[in-house]
């Protein structure tokens, strides 16, 4: 049995899907890892350590016998339409597969009558913790955003008492505290910066102190949805959140906005006017930015300037951080595709919970509602 790890294609991308330190581990499964040449690159893990890792390598123009030699193909982005079409029927894809937006992934598997497993679907039970990629990118994430923070900031985040005077700690806020946020928090008061955060889901409060920072609390009802995730709130709760949060984010010298609806455009958190309230040379990290955004006028992949308020606009976080978010992904994938070997097959077994939820599609067969309504309007 094969899982074949092909090169990323998207721009920007620079995880691998399975690192070789990893590669043994897929060996007690009876997995042989091929990978396509320079798979690795970016995360720094060369064609060379792959095969004294004990895996083999394909060039680039022998892809199509790759994928269709392979029982599973493990990638960090949904595959290409061509490279998911050239699978083979009942191989097993893992990947970030967004249903309704790569539409272009579940047509291929459609059509080559493969499965697609996507871990943005993965059920968030406790069984399935050592596969939740999601949390595994998103403390990679949160990490680097207090590190861009600090990077930008033209002050100390931690307290100095000198011989010339004392220097007070940065203000940090942090917006949204779930994994992402809770890292951010973790990393900014390892920094020494004085931290609080916020958040509508009523638990997060005692997450938050116990990582030692102050919960800011709004006079607002909390919402809590399905699996612990925040649900949409109405417009008018939105605005009278903005307007409750505006002094909190005045008063900072960071805000780190994180927060996220599952499936749905990020919410707006802080409006341009909020951050021209802020001091000058202030620092706002948007980590939402590539969904829609947390902040008002805040660009994916771009720093722009508010008055003196430096916004970023986060893109491909992870990437920037590629040999950990890598490590983590394989094994990610390896409990993930472990749930899967059965008798020396890969057997994608829909009793199973974690699979069931995860199967975008099986065998062919779109499962997905929303893959299948966005394939009908694509037709
Ligand atoms: P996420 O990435 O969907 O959202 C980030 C945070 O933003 C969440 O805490 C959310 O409540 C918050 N948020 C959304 N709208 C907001 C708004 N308008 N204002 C302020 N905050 C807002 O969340 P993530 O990090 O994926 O975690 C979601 C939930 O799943 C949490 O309850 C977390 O504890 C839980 N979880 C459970 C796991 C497990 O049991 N295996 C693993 C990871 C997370």
């Amino acid at each position: 049995m094969r899982v074949f790890v092909p090169a990323e294609t998207r721009v920007g991308e620079r995880r691998v899907a399975i690192l070789p330190q990893v590669v043994s581990k897929f060996a007690q499964l009876g997995l042989e890892v091929q990978v396509q040449a320079g798979a690795g690159s970016h995360a720094f893990a060369s064609d060379a350590d792959y095969v004294a890792a004990g895996a083999t390598v394909v060039q680039s123009g022998d892809m199509a016998a790759a994928l269709a030699g392979a029982e599973a193909v493990a990638s960090v982005r949904p595959l290409e339409y061509s490279h998911a079409a050239a699978m083979r029927a009942g191989g097993v894809s893992v990947s970030f597969l967004s249903p309704a937006a790569d539409i272009e992934t579940v047509r291929g598997l459609r059509d080559a009558g493969a499965t697609g497993l996507s871990f943005d679907l993965l059920p968030r039970i406790s069984r399935a913790q050592s596969m939740d990629a999601l949390t595994s990118q998103s403390l990679v994430t949160g990490y680097r955003a207090a590190l861009i923070a600090a990077d930008r900031l033209p002050c100390f985040f931690p307290l100095f008492m000198t011989a010339a005077g004392t220097i007070q700690p940065a203000k940090v806020l942090v917006l949204g505290a779930g994994v992402a946020g809770l890292q951010a928090i973790a990393t900014a008061k390892r920094l020494g910066a004085r931290v609080s955060a916020y958040d509508v889901r009523p638990a997060s409060a005692d997450e938050v102190r116990s990582m030692g920072a102050t919960f800011v609390s709004l006079d607002l009802e909390q919402l809590a949805g399905a699996g612990g995730y925040a649900r949409e709130m109405s417009d008018d709760r939105a605005s009278r959140q903005r307007e409750l949060l505006a002094p909190y984010v005045a008063a900072a010298d960071v805000v780190i906005t994180t927060a996220s609806i599952p499936g749905r455009e990020a919410p707006l958190l802080v409006t341009r006017s909020m951050v021209e309230a802020m001091s000058p040379g202030s620092v706002v990290v948007d980590l939402a930015s590539e969904s829609g955004g947390n902040v008002e006028g805040s660009i994916a992949g771009e720093e722009v300037r508010f008055g003196e308020v430096l916004v970023c606009g986060a893109r491909d976080v992870a990437s920037q951080m590629p040999v950990h978010a890598s490590q983590l992904y394989s094994m990610n994938v390896f409990a993930l595709l472990g749930l899967t070997v059965v008798e020396g097959s890969v057997v994608v077994d829909l009793q199973d919970e974690v699979l069931d939820g995860c199967a975008v599609v099986h065998n062919g067969e779109v499962r997905n509602e929303a893959a299948r309504l966005a394939l009908q309007e694509g037709a």
